[in-house]
């Protein structure tokens, strides 16, 4: 493995992990670890499912890959269902193979047709690897420090009577892009009367809302995207991580007005891979099987008891010192030193009893973002090592 480069500022904890099925993974001795993580928070229905093996051996064997000029009817098919999802019938998809790439293609998009370039978002949202929206250069970005709304005591629709509100320049903003639900700010959900005023005001100027669903579409959050928390529609949609259930795809969805504007502006961008149709096919195909499932619902009653679980040991323990979540994107916070040394030592007594779950090195905050398919049991298997190891430290 020494050949292969690894994520800075990341331990690899297990060096041999060779198969996985729904949320176990086993190594080469046959050890069974529970996925409380989906790998990059990427497989919500599961590893190996039968229904993405067999489309994966089917669309293969008959075309992988098209090219610019030749096109396959399930990409039409494909997003056509995207489509639907969204309320968004007879706009357009494109289909890419990452976050980051659906991120940009929809600020590319907007920039194309946006009278105003510059584009709004939060301090604390995470947009991609590359690109304008991984750039936030201040001349293309207003990025909004919401720290101070997360208490605030109005609950009515934010103006210009508040300080932070009043240093926002609309003027000069055609788009605000939001994640709904900050994955890099640990779990952390913006007030619904902030988003909901950022959003009429930007739209009252004719400013387009971009939405980030990397990490919160596809049933993570209880709901098929966390932008329906807010009741918000969007002009696009970035898809990514589990459109594809851990292969490379992603999406950026565009309402019809959008794709109307795109026609006499084409959006500056090309890549060897864009609407692939074995991408496309996978992509639909997760849909297919959260609807034929029911793992939208079944997300939200693991999601309940998950909650329930943690908040007991919080209660028992008394070194939790905060539950943020929306469905099954969970954070637990520790009372911890500046180290983390005590969430650290949490997280490799967990990863030693066979539990994978998330910790960014040096911080007090565990991540658990299981797939929409994980076994009551093994929730329940977690609870209990979780308590054990936070009682006596391992
Ligand atoms: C919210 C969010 N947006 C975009 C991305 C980028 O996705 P990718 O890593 O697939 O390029 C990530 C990745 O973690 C993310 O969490």
């Amino acid at each position: 493995m020494e050949n292969v480069i690894w994520l800075s500022g990341h331990e690899r904890l297990v060096d041999d992990i060779v198969r996985a099925e729904n949320c176990s993974l086993f190594d080469s001795a046959g050890k069974r670890y529970v996925d409380l993580e989906s790998g990059v928070w990427c497989t919500p229905i599961g590893h190996g499912h039968p229904d993405i093996l067999r489309v994966m051996g089917e669309q293969a064997s008959q075309i992988a890959h098209t090219g610019f000029c030749y096109a396959c009817p399930a990409v039409a098919a494909a997003a056509d269902a995207i489509l639907t999802l969204h309320g968004m019938t007879d706009g357009k998809c494109a289909f890419l193979c990452s976050g980051s790439e659906a991120v940009e293609y929809g600020v590319r998009v907007a920039q194309s047709i946006s009278a105003r370039s510059m584009l709004m978002t939060m301090s604390d949202s995470y947009f991609g690897a590359y690109g304008s929206a991984h750039r936030k250069e201040k001349s293309d970005w207003f990025s909004f420090d919401w720290a101070g709304c997360a208490d605030c005591s109005l609950q009515d629709a934010c103006d210009e009577s508040c300080e932070h509100w009043a240093a926002i320049p609309f003027d000069a903003i055609g788009g605000f892009l939001f994640e709904p639900g900050s994955s890099s700010g640990l779990v952390r959900f913006p007030p619904d009367n902030l988003i909901r005023s950022i959003v009429a005001r930007v739209r009252a100027d004719g400013g387009l809302l971009l939405i980030n669903e990397v990490t919160t579409g596809v049933g993570r959050t209880g709901k098929w995207f966390g932008y329906q928390h807010y009741g918000l529609s969007p002009d696009i949609v970035a898809m990514g991580k589990g459109i594809g259930n851990g292969y490379p795809v992603s999406v950026t969805a565009m309402a019809p007005p959008v794709a109307d504007r795109l026609e006499d502006r084409p959006v500056p961008y090309a890549q060897s891979h864009m609407n692939d149709p074995l991408g496309a096919v996978i992509a639909h195909t997760v849909l297919k099987v959260i609807q034929r499932e029911g793992l939208i619902q079944r997300g939200q009653d693991i999601a309940a008891m998950l909650m329930a679980g943690l908040d007991g040991i919080r209660k028992r323990t008394g070194v939790i010192s905060a539950l943020r979540a929306r469905g099954l994107m969970v954070a637990v916070a520790l009372e911890d030193d500046d180290r983390a040394t005590r969430t650290t030592r949490a997280h490799r007594a967990l990863v030693n009893r066979g539990y994978i779950l998330a910790q960014r090195p040096g911080l007090n905050v565990l991540r658990l973002d299981p797939g929409l398919t994980i076994e009551r049991r093994d929730i329940e298997g977690f609870l209990e090592a979780f308590e054990a190891v936070l009682t006596n430290g391992e």
